[in-house]
């Protein structure tokens, strides 16, 4: 059974569904350890609280980016973490970390990258560029998180149609549903069973 740490940032769907699917079975070969917030205001940290999971805080306003990446990396270590899970991380990571955890940080991101992603590129944003390029299929990448943002390898990708009359966040709802909670745990499980 592989350890999982969830990074997250703010309202936790992402990691609801994949909570969700560890009590299913689609994710049967890891299981989260740890919910670790950048934020101490996320509701994800509520979510993890009434799944009895372990929380912690590293608030990004109270570390420079050096510390915060060190203070990351100590926390995973010490919780014997195999695999570091990104669902809705709004945080760059940084060195320490990918140097410890190399091949072993995923990202779910709400677009079909190399679309719409990068630095600047996250949470509605994402989808307010969509709509402003004019694009008819957008949807979501879960990848091997890199220094370069958006940059690591595709593990998977599902494409959602868009709607004349879709907002960002009409948009944000669809690309999360039909795309991110779908591919998200069945990633996690995948590289989990290897
Ligand atoms: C999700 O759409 C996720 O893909 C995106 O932020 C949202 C977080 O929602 N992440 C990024 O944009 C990272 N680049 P959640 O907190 O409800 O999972």
């Amino acid at each position: 059974m592989k350890r999982i740490g969830v990074l997250v940032s703010g309202g936790g769907t992402n990691l609801q569904a994949v909570i969700d699917a560890c009590e299913s079975g689609i994710i049967r070969s890891g299981k989260i350890v740890s919910v670790l917030s950048s934020d101490e205001n996320a509701y994800a940290l509520t979510r993890a609280a009434k799944a009895g999971i372990p929380t912690a805080v590293i608030s990004r306003k109270n570390f420079s980016s050096a510390d915060f990446d060190r203070a990351i990396c100590e926390h995973m270590k010490k919780n014997e973490v195999d695999l570091i899970v990104m669902a809705g991380f709004m945080c760059i990571v940084g060195e320490n970390l990918l140097r410890e955890f190399e091949g072993k940080i995923i990202n779910v991101h709400p677009s079909l990258i190399p679309s719409f992603c990068g630095e600047g590129f996250y949470g509605l944003r994402v989808h307010s560029a969509a709509l402003d390029y004019g694009v008819k299929v957008t949807g979501a990448t879960v990848h091997f998180v890199t220094d370069v943002v958006d940059g690591g390898k595709i593990i998977a990708q599902k494409a959602v149609e868009v709607y004349e009359d879709d907002t960002p966040e009409t948009l944000q709802r669809r690309v999360m549903e039909k795309a991110e909670w779908v591919i998200l745990p069945r990633a996690i499980e995948e590289i989990c069973a290897k």
